[in-house]
């Protein structure tokens, strides 16, 4: 069963919330029960992480929580001997905020594309005489904006967040042929384009495959940065040279 991203992001708050109030209760107990051997700040902020870290395995949340948990308070207690102003940390969380926007109800982080993707994509449009193109979760326009400033193709870009939204719109401003949408990207439609280009994740890549499937026209090509469609049989797998080594899943409809 699916559940509605706001729950969804309910749930991986409380997690988050209840993994770190547990990994408080086994360091206070067992300071309690030795006193002698779990004394010291940094001791029990080491022992706090390192059972948060163990908790969220259990509770079987996604592994970039693990490092999350394990620095969470001792970076807390860190950042307090800096003595840094309060609304620092405000600004801070307001930028976090504006960049992993969706990040907490399920949409996939921003990572970006290499400038070696953005011209292997690139030649995969020249190579299919695209005429329209879309790029689903565009993030600072990596890909989008060059390929919309080397050629002269409709260029549609969807981006949720608002800072990297913000930043594709104004890196578009002077290009007639590109624009960028500040809605989700499975509420565009897919059928009027020639190639599309995703970098998302592997949790979205089924849900994502099916909508391929639902809206593209046949012939029109689906590139997947990074992640595969799970049973899909790809037309060819570009490698990029980039630091990652990206590979480039390229899909005939
Ligand atoms: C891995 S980044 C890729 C950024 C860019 N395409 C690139 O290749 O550099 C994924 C982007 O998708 C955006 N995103 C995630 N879910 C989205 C959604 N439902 N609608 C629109 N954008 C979304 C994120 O905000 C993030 O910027």
């Amino acid at each position: 069963m699916i559940e509605p991203a706001g729950t969804t992001g309910l749930i991986t708050v409380v997690k988050a919330l209840v993994v770190q109030t547990l990994g408080l209760t086994v360091t206070f107990t067992l300071a309690w029960i030795s006193p002698v051997l779990f004394h010291g700040t940094w001791r029990l902020a080491l022992i706090q992480g390192t059972s948060a870290a163990l908790l969220s395995t259990v509770l079987r949340q996604p592994y970039w929580w693990v490092p999350i948990h394990f620095l969470f308070l001792p970076m807390a207690m860190i950042m307090l001997t800096l003595h840094l102003p309060s609304w620092l940390y405000l600004i801070i969380v307001l930028l976090l905020a504006l960049v992993f926007w969706g990040t907490v109800k399920g949409d996939v982080p921003l990572f970006l594309s290499s400038s070696a993707v953005a011209g292997a994509v690139t030649a995969l449009v020249e190579l299919e005489h695209a005429n329209a193109f879309a790029d689903l979760g565009a993030g600072v326009g990596s890909v989008a904006v060059p390929l919309a400033q080397h050629r002269a193709i409709r260029v549609d870009a969807w981006e949720r967040a608002p800072l990297p939204w913000l930043i594709t719109a104004s890196r578009c401003r002077k290009l007639p042929n590109a624009s960028v949408k500040r809605t989700s990207l499975w509420d565009c439609n897919l059928a009027g384009y020639d190639v599309v280009f995703a970098f998302l994740s592997p949790a979205v890549m089924l849900k994502l495959g099916e909508k391929v499937v639902r809206e593209m026209r046949p012939g029109s090509l689906f590139i997947s940065s990074s992640f595969p469609i799970p049973g899909w049989q790809s037309e060819s797998i570009v490698t990029i040279a980039d630091k990652r080594c990206t590979k480039l899943f390229c899909y005939r409809v």
